[in-house]
């Protein structure tokens, strides 16, 4: 509590709320900064070769001038498939970590890697980033992230102490659409924003983990576990790493607080009621659930602009990320909801302008990245937004550049998790982000897709 007011009153003794509107960060534009250390061929080991891992695996693997020289996990199938890929794509002689949960520790200690990816389970994803931070091997660490406060902190803390780069590996901040909107926004398209939605709305509905009783569940199967454990939206980045780009947060603006509600947990109960290997008597047909299915938060950002989050995986449900956004001069709504443009004074009034309208607007606005190379990013997986992250991430290590995705936008994102957990535990208090750039934010200048 003394932390929020002291926070609050900060803000408006500094009158900052104000201050927003008027000046104009999309203006302010700046580039990442490339360094001297431009290296021509880089070695990059990846430690959670599981489904994810092997994905960004094969990806990394095809980039020209990067070799894999190792990879780590503890499962052997894992390891085996991992290496059937390497071998595909030319990589021979792969040092294999293994045999314990730590042995991740040991590939750290070899001179020859330049970065590592983190593609293991949710909960080795700080400790393997921190090791990483101090062994001096650039970071690209998969989502969610850091899942408590302390862990966000954590992460900010060694960053700075070390100085070692870290990217978070949020895709969906490639995703086509938004990057376009991000451009749309930064040629005033909207006006000054005001509102957006977004979202990680995908179905676990038919999983059969969800028939497995909570307490034979391992520890490396998160989304169970953490049903059981949490009632939190668990995966915000994929919704709000865009969002937050589009509000230049952490760039002149930050997210100030969250209200998050839940509704009641019934969607895995229900599944395994219903079950022909479950059924009434099914321990997690009765099982109390921590995660409600639902989880709505709305985060209100210093400038006074509001963002809803909505954390949606258990229902039964088409996917979605919820993209949309609203500002003085219009709006737009993409695939996932209305598809169309409304712009006030231009489009008919009431009206969504759709189909060809749109896509004219979509292919004036589309990004550089994407019209070079969409050809490339189209069979890349998840509509081509994986290409660009694991193109970024090398971009990165190879020339030892600030990450586009940093520290601070890694744990702005990942710490809505702590925080709707304990606004919901509260009665959907508002929970206050801590300033995880010492307040830094208020002259860093916008970087995503410049
Ligand atoms: N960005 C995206 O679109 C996207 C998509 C899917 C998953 N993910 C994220 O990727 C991560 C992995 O997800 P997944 O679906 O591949 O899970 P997974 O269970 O298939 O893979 C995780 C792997 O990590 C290994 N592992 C666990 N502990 C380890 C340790 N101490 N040392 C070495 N290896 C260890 C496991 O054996 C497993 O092979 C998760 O954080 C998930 O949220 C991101």
């Amino acid at each position: 509590m003394t932390k929020e007011l002291s926070r609050r009153n900060f803000l408006k003794t500094a009158g900052i709320a104000g201050v927003g509107l008027a000046m104009n960060p999309q203006a302010i534009f700046s580039k990442n900064i490339a360094t001297k250390t431009r290296k021509e061929k880089i070695a990059v080991g990846v430690i959670g070769v599981g489904n994810r891992g092997r994905h960004l695996l094969n990806l990394l693997s095809k980039e020209e001038n990067v070799s894999v020289p190792a990879i780590c996990d503890v499962n052997p199938k894992a390891i085996e498939l991992s290496l059937g890929i390497l071998k595909k794509n030319g990589h021979e002689n792969v040092k294999v970590y293994t045999g314990s949960e730590l042995a991740y520790r040991d590939m750290l200690d070899r001179k020859d890697l330049d970065g590592v990816i983190i593609a293991a389970n949710w909960d080795w994803h700080v400790q393997m980033a921190l090791d990483s931070m101090k062994a001096k091997k650039y970071v690209g660490m998969e989502v969610p992230g850091a899942r408590t406060i302390e862990e966000c902190w954590e992460l900010v803390n060694t960053y700075e102490q070390t100085g070692t780069n870290i990217m978070l590996l949020e895709n969906c901040c490639y995703d086509r659409e938004c990057m376009a909107v991000l451009q749309m926004l930064r040629d005033k398209l909207f006006g000054i924003p005001m509102h957006a939605t977004c979202g990680y709305r995908h179905s676990a509905w038919g999983t059969p983990k969800w028939l497995k009783p909570v307490d034979t569940v391992t520890k490396t199967e998160h989304f169970v576990k953490y049903a059981a454990l949490r009632n939190a939206d668990q995966y915000p980045t994929h919704g709000i790493g865009p969002v937050a780009n589009w509000f230049d947060i952490n760039r002149g603006n930050q997210f100030l607080y969250l209200t998050s509600t839940a509704t009641r947990a019934q969607a895995i109960n229900e599944y395994v009621r219903k079950h022909p290997q479950g059924g009434p008597n099914h321990p997690n047909a009765s099982y109390k659930f921590k995660q409600g299915d639902i989880i709505t938060t709305v985060i209100k950002t210093v400038k006074g602009e509001t963002i809803v989050v909505t954390y949606d995986n258990y229902l039964p449900r088409p996917y979605s990320r919820d993209y949309s956004l609203q500002g003085t001069g219009g709006m737009w709504s993409g695939r996932y909801l209305v598809k169309g443009i409304y712009l006030e004074g231009v489009s008919p009034k009431d009206k969504w302008q759709k189909d060809k309208e749109y896509d004219a607007y979509m292919q004036k606005y589309d990004h550089p990245m994407w019209k070079d190379h969409y050809a490339k990013a189209q069979n890349a997986g998840h509509g081509g937004i994986d290409y660009f992250t694991i193109r970024e991430y090398v971009r990165s290590v190879r020339e030892n550049a600030y990450p586009p995705i940093d520290i601070y936008d890694a744990t702005a994102w990942s710490a809505i998790i702590p925080l709707s957990e304990a606004s919901i535990a509260k009665g959907s208090t508002p929970e206050y982000f801590p300033d995880f750039t010492k307040e830094k934010w208020k002259t860093r200048k916008p970087a995503f897709g410049l």
